[in-house]
């Protein structure tokens, strides 16, 4: 065994450690982590999670939702700086004005976004949950942070409610197009076409299955195409090729790529472990704040 992944091995033993790894990291750190999924699989996993010691590898947004979901626990994070661009694409400022305007709205936060803007919220959503969670509340009017994409996404599927718009967006689906996709449809016109719900609409309309990661592994999993068109992040090729060595996978452009999912390396898992830092530091108010919504994810996702 290669002498990076016994060292990794060793170390989560003696700390019982254990790796949490979303489907962008690169493929040698979702080859050693304990589980590999999207957000909402992760977060779900930290809550269950027995070790000591939870190694989260992605951006900062997933570090600070396990160490809310588990405050004894210690949560390490093995790039601190790998972080999540739109989870900062929303204010408080903004919420309070909304909910002045709208006293009834629900504030629905995507979990891409920061401690402080999920304090504000009355509850949490992943891409594979938001549907169904946006159904079950009693509100009328949704207020959705921080992704656009996302929102439209949703609101086209529940015409009873009604949306109040941000304007945060991620900037690695943004940049899939529908003119890249229709190039990428005729050069490959037999492919089935999978994106995430984070993608512009015109890209979700013209695809064949909009979903999470996980949801996008599932689908290209049970569906009989021989090849796909993938409008995500590139990491999730690996989990994508494991699962169906036979089938052919091709991206939109040649940009699918999230710099901060890509700061992480298993030199970086392996000197955390070690040396224990960066870890997740969150004052008790600060966890306290951003509990319940994510609580209330978890529960109306049942
Ligand atoms: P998932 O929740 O589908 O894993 O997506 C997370 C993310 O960051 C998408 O850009
Ligand atoms: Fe954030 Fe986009 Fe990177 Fe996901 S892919 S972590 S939404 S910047």
């Amino acid at each position: 065994m290669n002498s990076s992944i016994e060292r990794v091995n060793q170390l989560k033993k003696e700390k019982n450690a254990i790796i949490l790894a979303h489907y962008y990291v690169e493929d040698e750190i979702q080859a050693v982590a304990d589980y590999v999924g999207d957000s909402f699989y992760l977060s779900k996993v930290a809550t269950r999670a027995k070790a000591d010691t939870l190694v989260l590898c992605g951006v900062a947004f997933m570090g600070e939702s396990a160490k809310i979901l588990n405050p004894e626990k210690t949560v390490l994070m093995p790039d601190a700086a790998a972080d999540c661009p739109m989870a900062h694409m929303a204010t408080a400022e903004k919420i309070l004005a909304v909910r002045k305007q709208y006293p009834d709205a629900a504030v629905v936060c995507y979990i891409n976004s920061t401690a402080e803007l999920k304090a504000h919220a009355d509850v949490c959503v992943t891409s594979s949950n938001a549907l169904k969670i946006v159904k079950a509340l009693p509100n009328k009017y949704i207020y959705f942070i921080p992704d656009m994409h996302l929102a439209h996404y949703i609101a086209a599927q529940v015409p009873e409610k009604k949306f109040i718009f941000n304007e945060g967006y991620c900037p690695i689906h943004q940049e899939i197009t529908l003119k890249d996709l229709l190039k990428s449809k005729n050069e490959h016109p037999d492919a089935r076409i999978a994106v995430h719900p984070e993608c512009p609409a015109e890209v979700t309309q013209a695809a064949d299955f909009v979903g999470s990661t996980s949801e996008i592994i599932a689908y290209v999993n049970s569906d009989e195409a021989d090849a796909f068109i993938i409008g995500t992040e590139i990491g999730v090729f690996y989990e994508l090729k494991t699962q169906n060595p036979d089938k052919t996978f091709y991206t939109i452009n040649d940009h699918q790529i999230c710099p901060d999912m890509k700061k992480l390396t298993l030199e970086k898992v392996i000197r955390v472990l070690e040396t224990g830092t960066p870890a997740v530091e969150m004052t008790p108010e600060a966890i306290k704040a951003a509990d319940l919504p994510l609580k209330r994810m978890l529960e109306l996702s049942k």
